[in-house]
């Protein structure tokens, strides 16, 4: 069975520690949003109390913050270093294009049974929108954050009312992203139909031939017609890494579901 490489170990190991991070900023965050729920108090002390919750949160931001400049700084690497301007347009860049549109229609057309499956190539349209719902959501919950984190700092600069609104912002984006991570991007990638119960792809970097020819057709015919499919042949990922892959994902499924569940319950539960 012939492998090819979709993932660097740069990014994956980039995406290992924005997943550690966001976890760690949802389980310490979420408590102090709900500190009046029973649930929140004792959350808040099982991971030690709500300073150290804080502290939790500090930490993890400043690994997400690292994870966001190195990700901005590869990017400026291949743009300036390597000349590579097909990061910003073209299949294997990340920014949304006509292509998406096009795609979006025909894969909902798909959905009602009104025509065939799209061809999709490195980047579908909704692996997209995942990705630029972290960026946007880097600008905005780090911004805001960073406020929180540094008040006497921002309070030459803005006004008092402007923490309010951060204290606000921060709190319901940080809803908003543990809504969206928590089930609409663990249900694209990992459940479904065709993936469940896992994609390590994330993990091991890696596509068997069939799923690169059938999942993103209109990439394997562009990489064999210029004649570089072949370069992406690899070997398989090492014994450990799939094993330890299935653990990680069934620690993160369940404390994302459980996280989402408190948040309804809690919500639906709110006086009103
Ligand atoms: C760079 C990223 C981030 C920074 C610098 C940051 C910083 C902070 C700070 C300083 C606080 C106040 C904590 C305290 O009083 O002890 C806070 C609260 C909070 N954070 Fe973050 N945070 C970040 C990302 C996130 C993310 C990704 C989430 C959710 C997944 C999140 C969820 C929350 C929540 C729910 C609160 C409580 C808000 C409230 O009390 O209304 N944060 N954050």
């Amino acid at each position: 069975m012939t492998l090819y490489r979709r993932f660097d170990a740069f990014d994956r190991g980039l995406h290992v520690a924005l997943m550690v991070s966001f976890l760690g900023l949802a389980v310490s965050g979420l408590p102090l949003l709900f500190s009046e729920s029973v649930w929140a108090s004792r959350a808040a002390h099982a991971l030690g109390g709500f300073q150290a919750a804080g502290m939790i949160h500090r930490i993890s931001a400043v690994i997400l913050i690292g994870v966001f400049l190195a990700h901005l700084g590869r990017v400026g690497k291949r743009l300036v270093i390597d000349r590579d301007f097909g990061v910003l347009w073209g299949p294997a860049s990340m920014t949304p294009q006509p292509r998406d549109l096009r795609d979006l229609f025909n894969h909902m057309s798909w959905f009602l049974g009104l025509g065939p499956r799209p061809r999709f190539d490195r980047y579908t349209y909704w692996e997209k929108f995942d990705y630029m719902a972290v960026f946007w959501g880097m600008g905005i919950i780090g911004g805001s954050g960073l406020m929180l984190w540094f008040p006497t700092l921002f309070a030459r600069v803005v006004p008092g009312w402007v923490f309010n609104v951060a204290t606000l912002i921060h709190g319901e984006e940080a809803l908003l992203a543990v809504g969206f991570i928590f089930t609409v991007h663990f249900f694209n990638t990992h459940m479904r139909p065709g993936k469940f119960p896992m994609d390590a792809v994330i993990f091991t970097g890696r596509l068997t031939e069939d799923e690169l020819r059938e999942e993103r057709a209109d990439e394997y015919d562009r990489l064999r017609a210029e004649g570089r499919l072949e370069q992406l042949a690899v070997g398989p990922a090492p014994a450990w890494v799939l094993p330890l892959a299935r653990i990680v994902a069934v620690v993160v499924l369940t404390v994302g579901f459980a996280v989402v569940a408190l948040i309804v319950l809690t919500l639906l539960n709110a006086p009103s």
